[in-house]
């Protein structure tokens, strides 16, 4: 499936950030884990910037989402600026509070946070990090593991395995934004949250 997809707004402070509209899906994940590969893998063009050179996006980054033969855009891509990395993280640390928190904390929209980790890599520290901070914020979070196809099925399998006894209450799905492995799945977990934000609920307001 291909959906046509539109920059929207670059952001690095929440006055910046579009009306709240849509349902979003945020991406998140350490400097260089392919944030913005799995973006464009997920709408099939090179949307979102990407660099081997970890630190690449700055700003949140807002896409909408609109399947082709209907009127409107119906989802928000958030690609968001990466965490994690020593040379960096100092620098965008320091911008965190001013945007991505209040991203993270007041969103009304957003639906659902995907996070990202290296399955090559041991659990980091900072993944656990914002995997407790989604928790104990009552956000909808998923967990998927990127760069799949550099390891060999028995090597994916450990690796899998090893992130689900980190992160037991987690849902986990394995992806190749080089493959598409993973990327059917990926899209399912993501339309079910939007179609969850969506559905009218009785408000006594
Ligand atoms: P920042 O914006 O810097 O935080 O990085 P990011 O998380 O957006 O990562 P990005 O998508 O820019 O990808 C980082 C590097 O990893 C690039 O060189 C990508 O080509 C590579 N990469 C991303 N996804 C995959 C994948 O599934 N497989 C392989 N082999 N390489 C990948
Ligand atoms: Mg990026």
């Amino acid at each position: 499936m291909r959906v046509l997809s539109r920059f929207m707004a670059a952001a690095t402070d929440a006055a910046q950030f579009p009306v709240p509209s849509l349902p979003e899906i945020a991406f998140l994940g350490r400097s260089n884990v392919g944030k913005s590969s799995v973006i464009n893998s997920l709408v099939g063009t090179k949307m979102a910037r990407t660099s081997s050179t970890p630190g690449r996006t700055r700003s949140i980054n807002f896409f909408e989402i609109r399947w082709p033969g209907k009127p409107r855009p119906e989802l928000i891509f958030a690609d968001l600026p990466g965490y994690g990395y020593a040379k960096i993280s100092r620098e965008i640390s320091r911008e965190w509070p001013k945007f991505i928190e209040p991203y993270l904390n007041d969103r009304p929209t957003l639906g659902l946070c995907v996070v990202l980790v290296d399955a090559n890599l041991p659990p980091q520290p900072s993944d656990r990090q914002l995997l407790d901070f989604l928790g104990s914020s009552d956000r909808e979070f998923l967990l998927v593991a990127t760069k799949s196809d550099r390891l060999s099925n028995n090597q994916l399998h450990n690796a899998l395995r090893t992130l689900t006894q980190e992160h037991p209450a987690a849902r986990l799905l394995a992806f190749s934004a080089k493959t598409g492995a993973g990327r059917d799945e990926l899209w399912k977990h993501i339309r079910q949250a939007a179609q969850q934000m969506t559905t009218p609920e009785t408000s006594s307001g």
